[in-house]
């Protein structure tokens, strides 16, 4: 089974921007964190990864770093940081930190030094090109809209951005710059960090020679740089310089575009690159053509082939996480529960799912509480620049319609993960005592952490409960997973198993009641409740569903 603490723990992120403000700025910060640690280890998580919290303009809220040894000061000092470590490390939450490496600030003195000339010393810290007959060197375009290169008058060169133009992308061919990676990696470790999130792992590695990319594709030229052809190189040198001095560190790579066989060696059992991937494929299935603002319906079958392959197809050999919700997608009760009539029932189908499945679960921020997206009427309630970009280029230059612009934005927009926490009905959520950088969800008077605690029936308890029995099943943890009833559109039903241990999962993801007819093996088994949603007796039946019913069984072999 190769066991190992990150493949039984289960992870909670934080935003930090938007979790607890200490000081009534408006903007969430390290001292927050610090003072809401009984409530993580009160929910049971075993780490935090924590977003960015580095010196930063924030251009993109952090991901944009122009000192990696420094801390954001809107977010505290270094004195806070080690007292955040500390006191986590006390009440045994580990913390992973966050490496943004594939680009820096362009305020990075190494990019300040680096766009002065052509022979800084510096200058091959990133990559710059000449334009091709005054235009930029190729076709790639960023993924916050418009070209990926920015023109820099002083030496009438373009450097490339994959992000904003804030944001220039770090030159991995340059063996000093990976240097300079891990020498950062080492810094955090030596603090105390237990292991690192690597933003867009999967991009480092730029095919030589920068080819235009097809113009069909909705992020032109991502062929050139996704799992590029010095990428697993890369990993392995990180590996030996990083990982291999330190045993238990754990890092997860942010893996845009990963393909099975690629995840294989990114994370493979023994492949000794990195422990797990983030892979993109279900939470991309909405999108027509790659095309983030331009969705589609996705019937449960294909969501459910995706969950299903990943499963069995990393299974002894490589290790999963599961996550349904991060800094960048909306709110998971949003996208595949009901955020209204079936809010706490669907919340609470979706988590047993995350906390049923092989792979490391990730919890976001407020998912605990059942937070919903957000509809803000206006663009200008809209912070994040990935959405002001495309606003810009489509809207306003590009002649789309602003109306489905905005439905898109509702459903998909990286907003609706980021406005504040919701600690209880107060004014700004008890999130601060001033106005927050970025609007409260206005049904936060509803919604919010305060209510959650004193209800014995809310998300959260359910959620402590679910990870306290994840803590408790190496089924559930390590179990090899079978599919049943792959087309039905209502119910998502598989069964987890470990030696003479099973878990039978059955899931219905409609609001509407559901026959549910028992799969062969488990028929004329005795079983007992492992979790539901739902009062249930826990005999597995043929048995009507109700709705967002989940319910687990856990069952033995053996058993007549
Ligand atoms: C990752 C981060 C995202 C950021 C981007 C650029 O995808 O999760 O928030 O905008 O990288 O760093
Ligand atoms: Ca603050």
């Amino acid at each position: 089974m190769n066991k190992c603490w990150w493949k039984e723990a289960v992870i909670y992120q934080i935003y930090p921007r938007s979790f607890m403000d200490s000081n009534g700025d408006g903007i969430g910060d390290l001292k927050g964190i610090t003072q809401k640690l009984d409530y993580l280890k009160e929910l049971g998580v075993d780490a935090v990864w924590l977003s960015p919290f580095y010196k930063s303009p924030n251009d993109d809220n952090g991901y944009d770093i122009s000192d990696y040894r420094g801390i954001m000061e809107e977010f505290g000092t270094m004195e806070d940081f080690d007292e955040m470590q500390r006191e986590m490390h006390k009440r045994g939450i580990r913390l992973i930190v966050d490496l943004v490496v594939n680009h820096s600030s362009d305020e990075h003195p190494w990019f300040v030094e680096s766009r002065k000339s052509k022979d800084n010393p510096y200058r091959d810290y990133y990559i710059w090109r000449d334009g091709k007959n005054g235009q930029a060197p190729n076709n790639w375009t960023s993924h916050f809209s418009g070209s990926a290169w920015e023109y820099d008058e002083a030496t009438d060169q373009y450097y490339l951005h994959l992000f904003s133009k804030k944001q220039p992308d770090l030159n991995w061919e340059n063996p000093v710059v990976r240097r300079e990676v891990y020498d950062i990696m080492n810094f955090w470790v030596d603090k105390g960090a237990d292991g690192f999130r690597l933003d867009v792992a999967s991009m480092y590695s730029k095919r030589p020679g920068l080819p235009d990319g097809d113009p069909g594709r909705a992020e032109i030229g991502s062929e050139h740089y996704q799992n590029g052809p010095r990428i697993h190189e890369f990993f392995h040198e990180m590996y030996d310089n990083v990982m291999a001095k330190h045993p238990g560190l754990m890092t997860v790579g942010e893996t845009s575009g990963v393909t099975i066989e690629e995840a294989k060696k990114y994370a493979g059992l023994d492949t000794h690159e990195m422990s797990m991937v983030f892979q993109f494929e279900h939470v991309k299935l909405e999108y027509i053509n790659g095309d983030k603002f331009n969705l589609r319906h996705v019937p449960l079958s294909e969501f459910k082939a995706v969950m299903s392959k990943w499963q069995t197809e990393l299974d002894g050999k490589a290790w999963n996480s599961l996550y349904l919700a991060n800094h960048d997608q909306p709110r998971s009760v949003s996208r595949w529960g009901d955020d209204t009539k079936y809010r706490k029932e669907s919340a609470k189908m979706l988590y047993t799912m995350l906390m049923t499945m092989q792979g490391t679960p990730y919890v976001y921020q407020g998912e605990e509480i059942g937070m919903t997206n957000v509809h803000f009427d206006s663009i200008e309630d809209y912070q994040d620049i990935q959405i002001r970009n495309a606003w810009r280029a489509r809207v306003e230059n590009g002649g789309e319609d602003p109306e489905k612009m905005m439905q898109a934005i509702w459903y998909i927009g990286r907003d609706n993960a980021r406005t504040p926490m919701q600690w209880d009905a107060s004014p700004c959520a008890g999130f601060s005592t001033a106005a927050p950088w970025l609007k409260v969800n206005p049904n936060y008077k509803e919604i919010n952490v305060k209510e959650a605690l004193e209800d014995p029936d809310s998300i959260f308890w359910y959620m402590k409960e679910l990870i306290r029995l994840r803590h408790e099943s190496e089924t559930a943890v390590y179990g090899d997973f079978t599919e049943y009833q792959k087309e039905n559109e209502a119910l998502y039903v598989y069964n987890r198993s470990l030696g003479d241990d099973n878990l039978l999962v059955v899931l219905n993801f409609t609001g509407e009641e559901q026959p549910f007819v028992l799969p062969r093996p488990m028929r004329g088994k005795t079983s007992a409740l492992y979790v539901s949603n739902y009062e249930n007796d826990g005999q597995m039946a043929d048995r009507t569903l109700r709705p967002y019913e989940a319910a687990v069984y856990r069952w033995k072999e053996t058993d007549k």
